[in-house]
């Protein structure tokens, strides 16, 4: 673990320890992965301000998300898949997040279900939601992240229909892995992910089985979504769900101003300034360049979180500079995971925090309540 130092160390372990189709369904972004770049290139453009003789010496990196204490302005996003990273991978990622002290996300399309994270870590996690057509489907799911006491729920609202993601068409994307020629010799260079896998609790999406009706002959993402996903969907729905859920809500997948609006009106308790990680309109500008508008738009109404493209942890403080109260991590996550399991997800909260430690202390900062728009130096 010594010689892993950032979070692209991590990527280029799991891309040699993870099966190819899984590694690429993480890592792609749709169609001609141009939003995938723009999060990226325009978070790099952003320059801090580097401040001296400040006394940093009492740093604290601890916030509140969405009304709950985080010790970090982080918490972990939902991801699709992540039992296929690494055999358990949620219910580990889960672990890390507490130990952390920060929260994490479980997804619809997970491969532990709801029950198996709650049981295996005895500990409230946030739920993430896909409104699918069945809406006695939303319902049954919704009481049982109740029952297994997720007191948050993370309304995606950005993916009613899939972007297309070239290298899953390319790879034959399937849960469990389709037993072509090419991925036998893959998983056959794979050991310790094939082994992390066969001892897992489920190898299919444990949210759905036996819940969702010819759920059983489905194995791909894409046939997934075009079956049961609801383009239909809109507000109303929205209002639906408010009106069905206790809890937290936080509606994630909002670009434009607008929609932000609407959010607040609603009484939505937080939204994730996202563009589902340059997953889904690909040609959408990036996450952070939309930030500081939203941000100014909703103004103290609505919490805005935000996601896409941070790697380091000076791309956190760019983002809370901006405007976010606070982010949800992807990519540098599920990198970790697939990297080195359990222990990968903790190494790559720590090296986050540890970087967000350092960029605040030579900008002269204390606290995350501290971080504003004055941090980035403006550009001519
Ligand atoms: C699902 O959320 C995906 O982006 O694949």
């Amino acid at each position: 673990m010594k010689s892993v130092t950032n979070i692209a160390d991590l990527r280029g372990l799991a891309r040699r320890r993870v099966p190819r189709a899984f590694f690429d369904y993480a890592d792609s972004g749709s169609y001609e992965e141009e939003t995938l770049r723009a999060n990226r290139a325009d978070l790099q453009k952003l320059k801090l301000r580097q401040r001296v003789l400040v006394d940093v010496s009492k740093r604290s990196l601890a916030t509140t998300i969405a009304g709950q204490p985080s010790a970090l302005p982080f918490a972990l996003a939902p991801i699709g898949f992540t039992g296929m990273q690494h055999g358990n991978g949620e219910i580990l990622a889960a672990e890390a997040a507490h130990a952390a002290g920060i929260p994490y996300t479980l997804s619809t399309m997970s491969i532990c279900s709801i029950e198996q994270v709650a049981e295996a870590t005895g500990r409230p996690f946030w739920f993430q939601l896909y409104v699918i057509r069945d809406r006695e489907f939303t319902k049954d799911i919704l009481s049982r992240a109740r029952a297994a006491k997720c007191d948050t729920l993370v309304l995606t609202v950005d993916l009613q229909l899939l972007g297309q993601r070239h290298r899953d068409v390319k790879n034959g994307m399937t849960v469990p892995p389709e037993l072509r020629i090419k991925n036998i010799i893959d998983i056959g260079t794979k050991p310790a992910w094939l082994w992390s896998i066969l001892n897992a609790k489920s190898w299919t999406f444990g949210n759905l089985a036996g819940h969702v009706k010819g759920m059983e002959k489905i194995n791909q993402l894409a046939q997934w979504t075009n079956q049961q996903f609801d383009p239909a969907l809109n507000w109303k729905d929205v209002e639906w769900i408010k009106s069905i859920w206790p809890g937290k809500l936080i509606i994630k997948g909002i670009l434009d101003a607008d929609d932000a609006r609407t959010a607040v009106k609603l009484g939505a308790d937080a939204i994730v300034v996202s563009n589902h990680g340059g997953r889904q309109l690909d040609g959408a500008p990036s996450s952070i360049s939309m930030l500081p508008g939203i941000a100014d738009a909703v103004g103290n109404d609505i919490e805005v979180l935000f996601d896409g493209g941070i790697r380091t942890g000076a791309d956190i403080l760019r983002a809370l500079a901006l405007g976010a109260h606070a982010c949800l991590i992807g990519r540098a996550y599920v990198y970790g995971l697939g990297a080195l399991g359990g222990p990968g997800v903790a190494k790559a909260i720590d090296i986050l925090r540890k970087e967000l430690d350092i960029a605040m202390a030579l900008t002269g900062t204390n606290s995350i309540a501290e971080i504003g728009p004055h941090l980035i130096v403006e550009q001519k």
